[in-house]
């Protein structure tokens, strides 16, 4: 068992940090922000992720998870080292790398001899390089820095973390990459070595394909709705080829999230500097901005203006099982209702409030009175709600589905009037 230092306690490094102690290493945690380091410390799981919480409180009593917010202190004890710091989006869509560098300059100070530095952000091609040197000019130790991608999704990190599909490590140093193999060794996952450049690669990439995925299943709603046809058949249909497989073909308003817009971009850049401009995923791009507007173009073309009309925006998170609202479809969705002179407001069963508009945890209060109803996270709460419940509470029961809740043969009967993404609208009782 490792004495391990993690730097950087947002998701992935708070994840990555407790399932690392679970699996028996000691793993200290460092952050600078001290209101954060303060409440870990107590137990408190600052984030909304499926069985963190307890897991952590275990890895605490056990004395297995700890953290500081001195960094000295967490890396002068350490064998190895994950950095796993954000790497935000600057303006022109690259990756911002300064929280990394800082982090790779400050454990440069500390270290000892023979520590094994792991990247765990996600990172443009050419970072592991770029990280040796930073440290180099600073640190006279030996060292060695090996890439480590996460594929951990929101709402499943822990399954994803002990069960993934695959362990990637990139290192130009057998020895160095066979003691992360070791770090690992508990687990089943296969691990695949490859040098850092196409460890840095294969997480863009795959990113990138699965964003691919969605924005394509997404043109195809689009044109299944033109011709008639029903986008959950047809999807169901090409998922069955194995080649295609059926993950990452739900139709919908578009990916959001911390890392596939983000991710999207970065690599974009990557490709322009590299001198072959990425076209296919920059039409990925473009798609998923209109794929966000869908729903309000769908009640413009119902309404012909929305001025004045009260609509409840159902779901916030950018997918369900997170409290994330970053670059979530919702929180474009309420901007452009409030362009129109709407008057939103929102329900999610996690997410309390947001700077746009009121939000509710009560999917009836904010249905009551509702003109109009937008379904923008595929939440239980929100796709198991009985029927009954739009007809009873709402102004006039109208849905306009993002998600593709429920199934086209709910409706019949019905007095609602149902759009959703891909399929046939159903107009209600004529
Ligand atoms: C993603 C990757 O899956 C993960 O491997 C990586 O490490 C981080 O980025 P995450 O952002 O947590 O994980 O969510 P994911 O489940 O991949 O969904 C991303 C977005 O795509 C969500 O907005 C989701 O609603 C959307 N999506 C996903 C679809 O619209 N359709 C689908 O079929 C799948």
């Amino acid at each position: 068992m490792r004495k391990i230092a993690v730097i950087g306690t947002g998701y992935v490094g708070l994840v990555t940090g407790t399932c690392l102690a679970s699996l028996g290493h000691e793993v200290t945690c460092v952050d600078i922000d001290e209101k954060r380091i303060a409440s870990l410390q107590d137990g408190h799981c600052p984030l909304h992720e499926p069985g963190l919480s307890p897991l952590m409180q275990s890895n605490i009593l056990d004395k297995r998870l700890h953290f500081t917010t001195v960094l000295q202190e967490a890396v002068q004890r350490a064998e190895a080292i994950f950095i796993a710091v954000g790497t935000p989006e600057n303006e022109d869509g690259s990756a911002d790398l300064s929280y990394v560098k800082n982090a790779a300059e400050n454990l440069s100070l500390y270290m000892n001899d023979g520590t094994l530095v792991i990247l765990k952000s996600t990172v443009p091609p050419g970072t592991n390089q770029a990280v040796h040197s930073w440290m180099q000019a600073i640190s006279g130790r030996t060292f060695h820095v090996v890439s480590n991608p996460e594929f951990l999704r929101e709402g499943s990190a822990l399954h994803d973390f002990f069960y993934g599909d695959r362990i990637v490590i990139g290192h130009s140093d057998a020895e160095a990459g066979q003691m992360l193999v070791e770090i690992y060794s508990k687990m089943k996952t296969p691990i695949l070595q490859t040098d850092p450049l196409s460890a840095e690669m294969i997480k863009y990439a795959s990113n990138a394909f699965l964003a691919t995925k969605i924005s394509f299943i997404n043109e195809i709603s689009s044109l299944t709705e033109k011709v008639g046809a029903d986008i959950e058949q047809v999807a169901q249909g090409m998922g069955m080829d194995r080649r295609i497989g059926e993950q990452f073909l739900r139709a919908g308003i578009g990916f959001g999230g911390s890392c596939f817009p983000k991710d999207t971009k970065a690599l974009i850049e990557v490709a322009k500097e590299a001198g072959h401009p990425f076209r296919l995923l920059s039409a990925v791009i473009d798609v998923n901005d209109r794929q966000k507007n869908l729903l309000i173009e769908k009640a413009l073309n119902r309404y012909g203006c929305l001025k004045g009309k009260r609509v409840a925006v159902l779901g916030l998170a950018f997918k369900p099982n997170t409290d994330d609202i970053r670059e979530s479809p919702a929180l474009s969705l309420i901007k452009r209702l409030q362009e129109l002179e709407a008057d939103p407001i929102g329900y999610d069963p996690v997410v309390k409030s947001i700077p746009l508009c009121p939000v509710s945890d009560s999917i009836h209060e904010v249905l009551t009175g509702a003109d109009f109803a937008m379904i923008c996270t595929d939440w239980p709460s929100i796709s198991d709600l009985p029927l009954d419940v739009y007809e009873n509470t709402m102004k006039e029961p109208v849905l306009f589905d993002g998600r593709n809740c429920y199934p086209q043969e709910a409706f019949q009967g019905r007095n609602i009037e149902y759009h959703s993404i891909g399929r046939r609208s159903y107009k209600g009782l004529e």
